[in-house]
């Protein structure tokens, strides 16, 4: 018998898309000339805010900067386990700027920032699954950095070779449901790579592309409560038949981006 859902209260870092724009082409999503409806980007982040705090999990915010138009993607901006922040490296010049105004948030709020050598885009690619760290190549962070983070973190970290581009950070095709198991889009990795997660996961939820492309598997799990996209209706039904709680939160405008919720969350594991 599968157990039942148990919610864990997390701390949780982001940062409001007062900036935030479609200006330039760095992922398939962000088309030439899309537009950006601004307060409604606004209004749907702050129904995120609000859900994490209803579900009792602590939210702090990190100052937006002017002319850094991805910065709500905070997850993008470290990676922390055991209150070890490993900071990053962009592979865009355009959002590099971003990795001091994160590594000031960090140090203001007591932690030591490891800096990455290199190309290294946080949790957009390195997903804590209870003892490991799982680590997405192939578009964005580069192996030496699974390296980097292993040595730095002492967490075994696994590879995986991503190979669509719709699905360039690890996080837009995989999220961790509890310390133990997944869910995830088998086609968004190389062979070699789902056959590791067939291997580590053998009761994960696989995903549909349907629902990957509507940013499901960009969802962030508190053991218990999955905030999802609403449009991933085959994964909603699946995590509720194993007994998760959906919380459908609608991210639209940020999509335009190639970002969904947890894009915008990053969790800040101090334990
Ligand atoms: N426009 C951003 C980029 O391409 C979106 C980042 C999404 N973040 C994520 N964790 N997948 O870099």
């Amino acid at each position: 018998m599968p157990s039942i859902p148990v919610a864990r209260p997390r701390r949780y870092l982001l940062c409001e898309p007062r900036h935030f724009d479609v200006r330039y082409t760095i992922n398939p999503w962000m088309a030439d000339g899309v537009e950006v409806d601004r307060e409604r980007a606004l209004a749907q982040w702050r129904v995120l805010v609000d859900t994490y705090g209803r579900l009792g999990h602590a939210v702090e915010t990190v100052d937006p900067v002017v002319d850094l138009p991805d910065m709500v993607f905070a997850a993008n901006g470290a990676v922390v386990m055991g209150g070890r922040v490993l900071g990053s490296r962009f592979h865009a010049p355009q959002r590099q700027p971003e990795a001091a105004a994160f590594q000031a948030w960090f140090k203001d709020a007591g932690f030591d920032v490891h800096e990455p050598e290199s190309t290294c885009e946080g949790e957009g690619d390195l997903v804590p699954v209870g003892r490991f760290l799982l680590a997405g190549t192939g578009f964005r962070t580069v192996p030496t950095a699974h390296q980097e983070a292993q040595e730095f973190l002492g967490v075994p970290t696994i590879s995986l070779r991503l190979v669509d581009p719709y699905f360039y950070h690890l996080d837009t095709a995989l999220f961790a449901l509890d310390d133990e198991n997944v869910a995830y889009y088998p086609d968004a990795f190389s062979p070699g790579s789902r056959e590791v997660l067939r291997g580590l996961y053998p009761d994960a939820i696989i995903a549909t592309r349907e629902d990957a492309l509507a940013f499901g598997l960009n969802s962030v799990s508190d053991g218990r409560h999955v905030i999802v996209a609403p449009r991933a209706t085959g994964l909603i039904a699946q995590l509720s038949g194993r007994g998760y709680v959906p919380v459908p939160v609608d991210l639209s405008e940020l999509h335009k981006a190639g970002g969904g919720a947890k894009c915008c969350t990053q969790e800040v594991r101090t334990a």
